[in-house]
């Protein structure tokens, strides 16, 4: 029996373009998640409302993530959201952007007890939305979760998401799985482990390894194997060859998508060569390479036909 599957949201990477092609390639029933929604100056970002609202959301499960520093702030982001209908929310409680860490939103807030205090009572007053929690260790401390974790066991959660790093680690360094397993048993939610998942072999090795969780997150991983899901929920591993058909098939549906909605090859490039930014292993360092460095269309659809295939 496999655990549910969710699949990270990457600002830059999942946004709702990218999440309809990989449902519409790939299927399977995971959930995705917007990357964060914040208010810039006490207002929505047009662009996270657009992402949100998209029709191209019709095909998939998305849960809406939100970020924030305060009650204020997600008090106001609750209220728009539920105005809109919004059933499923996650609360993004590990971004280590020092941007946001610098004005105690993501990774910061587990640091602010005060803060963090108040949760219990503003989610009360959505009774309508399940809400989630993405989270890690701490800003700084690996322990520092310890300082919140009655507070978290408080909350009427679907589960918590942890990246079991600090801040500090940003996405590098060994995940701290002793630290995972501590609060894997001090937890009442139900847990989702999230980090370095790249093969299938390393899904089954974490859930050999903590039988309880409830399910696992994906994030780069997936954007360099983009079957990675697919694989595991069917457990069958896909050969190379059937692996990089369907990548370009769903890369050329996301081509033609940014080509017929965006102006020009510049913007059509910016947003398609991100596509490739994880997946060194999987196509070979020399196309992944030209890819990167490809400066125009011509360049790139060269880049293109040197994948490893
Ligand atoms: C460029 C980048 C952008 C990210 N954006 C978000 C975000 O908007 N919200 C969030 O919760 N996590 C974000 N993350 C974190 C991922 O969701 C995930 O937790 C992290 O990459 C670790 O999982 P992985 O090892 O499977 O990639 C981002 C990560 C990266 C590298």
């Amino acid at each position: 029996m496999t655990k549910s599957l969710h699949i990270a949201p990457i600002q830059g990477h999942t946004d709702a373009a990218w999440r309809h092609f990989h449902k519409e390639i790939y299927g399977g029933n995971h959930s995705y998640y917007t990357p964060f929604i914040r208010l810039e100056r006490g207002e929505f970002r047009k662009h996270d409302l657009k992402d949100y609202l998209s029709p191209l959301n019709e095909n998939h499960e998305v849960v809406a993530q939100v970020i924030f520093k305060d009650m204020e702030e997600l008090g106001a982001l609750l209220e728009g959201l539920a105005g809109k209908g919004v059933k499923r929310i996650d609360l993004n409680s590990g971004c280590p952007f020092p941007l946001q860490t610098a004005r105690g939103r993501g990774a910061a807030f587990v640091g602010n007890k005060e803060e963090f205090g108040k949760l219990p009572e503003m989610l009360a007053r959505f009774p309508e939305i399940e809400f989630s929690l993405k989270m890690r260790l701490g800003f700084e401390n690996p322990g520092e979760w310890r300082g919140v974790i009655d507070i978290i066991n408080d909350l009427p959660l679907h589960h918590i998401t942890l990246h079991p790093r600090v801040a500090k680690d940003q996405y590098k360094g060994e995940v701290r799985l002793d630290e995972f397993s501590d609060f894997l048993s001090a937890s009442n939610n139900p847990m989702i482990y999230n980090g370095d998942l790249i093969t299938p072999q390393d899904i089954a090795g974490i859930e050999n390894r903590f039988p309880e969780i409830a399910g696992v997150m994906v994030g780069r991983g997936l954007l360099g194997r983009p079957s990675l899901a697919a694989e595991y929920s069917q457990s069958e591993e896909w050969n190379k060859d059937r692996r990089i058909k369907e990548m370009m098939k769903f890369h050329d549906r996301l081509f033609d998508y940014y080509s017929s909605e965006l102006c020009g090859d510049h913007q059509v490039l910016s947003k398609i060569k991100p596509f490739w930014e994880y997946a060194e292993s999987e196509i070979g360092r020399k196309a992944w390479k030209s890819i990167s460095k490809a400066s125009n269309m011509a360049k790139y659809q060269s880049a293109l036909a040197l994948i490893d295939r």
